[in-house]
């Protein structure tokens, strides 16, 4: 597995195994399944609700805590500096942990600089290895980089070949790496039967799933895809004997709409559910 290395020198692996919309029972055994076939990297939330399960998967896995990234990110109802120190604590005790590797800012809404003040608290005492954001903008990632004391080092946004992130990309502190949610579109517009990556897939002898996470990281950008099946977790994190050429990438690169088809930050609805769902008392 190959690793990247974050801004102040921590190294993380650049594929990682995603856990959104898996209740515990499901988290426990595909993290306890994931770890076994070889990831290293293991991206939780809150608000997802299987914090607790997944610490415990990690426990029984019997693999030494140091050797497995954890990611976990504060929800936007803990949003500002007590609330989010509070969240911390918590998230620390559902994972079983004294540290978290990598804590994240889930959304860009509400008090995130208070947040972001209290993450460079716990970055300072050693208590997460590294900071970062997600589905921050090219404008918000740049404003909160140039007044944070720490600039974020990870911006997680959707990223995949329909939605590539172009505006964000182009503007992004050298401080920042881009890690790619829904790097598989969640399945959505047929991607696995998409004619584009099927045919460099055949080429390449791969499948289209393993030609997108190469894509992805051939350019820098970290991927945590998620699956429930054994050998779809083998399949892909084998993306590492092959490289794709430049008229492969410039394939896909064609195949970007410019816009996500899953959410839209932009959007007040957007904004207004995400600011009203509350994940406790
Ligand atoms: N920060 C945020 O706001 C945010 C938002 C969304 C997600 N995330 C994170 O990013 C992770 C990944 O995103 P995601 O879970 O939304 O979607 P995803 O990884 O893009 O797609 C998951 C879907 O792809 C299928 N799949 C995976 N590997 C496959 C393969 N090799 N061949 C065929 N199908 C395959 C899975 O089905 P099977 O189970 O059948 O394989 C599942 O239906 C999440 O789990 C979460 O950790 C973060």
């Amino acid at each position: 597995m190959e690793r990247i290395e974050l801004e102040n020198g921590f190294e993380i692996p650049q594929i990682g195994y995603g856990t959104f919309q898996l209740k515990p029972d499901e988290a426990y055994d595909n993290v306890r399944q994931a770890l076994e076939n070889g990831y290293r990297l293991i991206d939780t939330a809150a608000s997802y609700r299987n914090e607790k399960a997944i610490g415990q998967a990690i426990r029984d896995s019997g693999i030494k805590r140091e050797e497995i990234v954890i990611s976990t990110k504060v929800w936007v109802q803990d949003a500002g500096y007590e609330a989010t120190k509070k969240a911390f604590g918590r998230s620390l005790a559902n994972l079983q942990t004294s540290y978290i590797d990598l804590y994240l800012i889930h959304q860009p809404y509400g008090d995130y600089y208070g947040s972001w003040k209290a993450m460079e608290e716990l970055y300072d005492a050693g208590r997460v290895k590294a900071i970062g954001v997600c589905n921050f903008c090219a404008e918000r990632l740049l404003d909160l980089t140039l007044n944070a004391r720490i600039p974020p080092m990870i911006d997680q946004v959707e990223l995949h070949p329909f939605f590539q992130q172009k505006r964000l990309r182009a503007a992004l502190p050298a401080t920042c790496r881009i890690e790619a949610w829904g790097p598989l579109n969640e399945g959505q517009r047929n991607i696995f039967a998409n004619p584009v990556l099927e045919y460099i897939a055949k080429k390449h002898h791969k499948t289209a799933a393993q030609i997108v996470l190469r894509w992805l990281i051939e350019q820098g950008i970290i991927a945590i895809p998620r699956s429930c099946r054994s050998s779809h977790q083998k399949e892909n994190i084998d993306i590492f004997d092959f490289a794709l050429d430049d008229e492969d990438m410039q394939e896909i690169n064609s195949l970007d709409l410019g816009y996500s088809e899953i959410i839209d930050h932009t959007d007040p609805l957007t904004v207004r559910i995400l600011n009203t769902y509350h994940i406790h008392e």
